[in-house]
């Protein structure tokens, strides 16, 4: 079934079982919270776990998912997030699957669902899938693979693009928003604007250094010396409070293309770290 297994498959399919005992939701014949009669988890007929409808649709509502989004399902198994998204949201959809049989089973899905012009699925390894275009992302993965596509996604998917994944967390990426489905944790990540380094941070006439210092979405860092609080990102929005002299100021703006712009201010980015 799946001619050109490689060490990263290797290693994910020994660990699905570790899935199923996480009590992920599975496909085909389960209960509504993943289990059979005596409580021991269930696996689908392709002996792989899904996410169940009820996650699915609360993952695409917590990314906030509509017409305008491409949403990829990163090991899409039987594609039932990406045509989710595309029937009842209208997104277009792109699943990623190393496995030929489930892209069978997923195009057939699309079809039977009547979504097959909107959505899309590759016979890929997800980790060579380019991401720059993806604005909603969803995972159901193991959380080291999760790890292992981090710097991927910070790098590749647009600020203000999402990812949502089904009970696995991004290490100290912190989620933006958790939810809990049932017996299920689901986590967004909104990607932030990359801010770090100096800049020349112009307001009311006058001109001072910016330092900041980022951690995913949390900034710290000085403004003309003095420490700014609260800094934080929401894609490409940015917020900080900074003292110029007289008291507490927050200011709040946008960033991009190395400007940021607020309402009275801009920067202008000096150099990165
Ligand atoms: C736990 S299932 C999740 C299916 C679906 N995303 C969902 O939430 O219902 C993980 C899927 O990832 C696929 N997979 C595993 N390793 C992969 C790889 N390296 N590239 C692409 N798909 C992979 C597996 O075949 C399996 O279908």
């Amino acid at each position: 079934m799946i001619r050109r297994r490689n060490s990263r498959l290797l290693v994910l399919v020994p660990a699905l079982a570790g899935l199923a005992v996480a009590g992920c939701g599975t496909g085909g014949n389960q209960s509504a919270n993943g289990t059979n009669q005596s409580g021991e988890p269930v696996r689908d007929q392709q002996d792989l776990v899904s996410s169940e409808y009820e996650v699915v649709r609360a993952m695409l509502d917590l990314a906030g998912v509509t017409a305008n989004d491409l949403v990829a399902d990163l090991g899409s198994g039987d594609g039932r997030i990406p045509i989710l998204a595309a029937k009842e949201r209208g997104a277009r959809g792109l699943g990623v699957e190393i496995d030929r049989a489930r892209i069978r089973q997923s195009n057939a899905n699309a079809s039977a669902a009547g979504v097959a012009t909107r959505v899309q699925f590759r016979q890929q390894d997800l980790f060579q899938t380019p991401l720059n275009d993806v604005s909603v992302l969803t995972l159901f993965l193991l959380p080291e693979i999760n790890l292992q596509l981090r710097p991927r996604i910070l790098a590749q998917m647009k600020p203000g693009a999402r990812v949502v994944s089904n009970t696995f967390d991004m290490g100290d990426w912190r989620p933006d928003q958790t939810r809990t489905v049932g017996r299920t944790t689901i986590f967004l990540w909104v990607v932030p604007a990359e801010v770090a380094g100096r800049w020349r941070l112009t307001r009311g006439g006058g001109s001072t250094e910016l330092v900041l210092t980022q951690n995913y979405q949390d900034i710290s860092g000085s403004a003309g010396g003095n420490p700014i609080a609260e800094g934080q990102l929401q894609g490409d929005r940015i917020a900080f409070t900074a003292n110029f002299g007289q008291g507490p100021q927050r200011l709040e703006g946008q960033a991009a293309d190395g400007r940021m712009r607020g309402n009275g201010w801009e920067a202008v980015r000096i150099s990165r770290p």
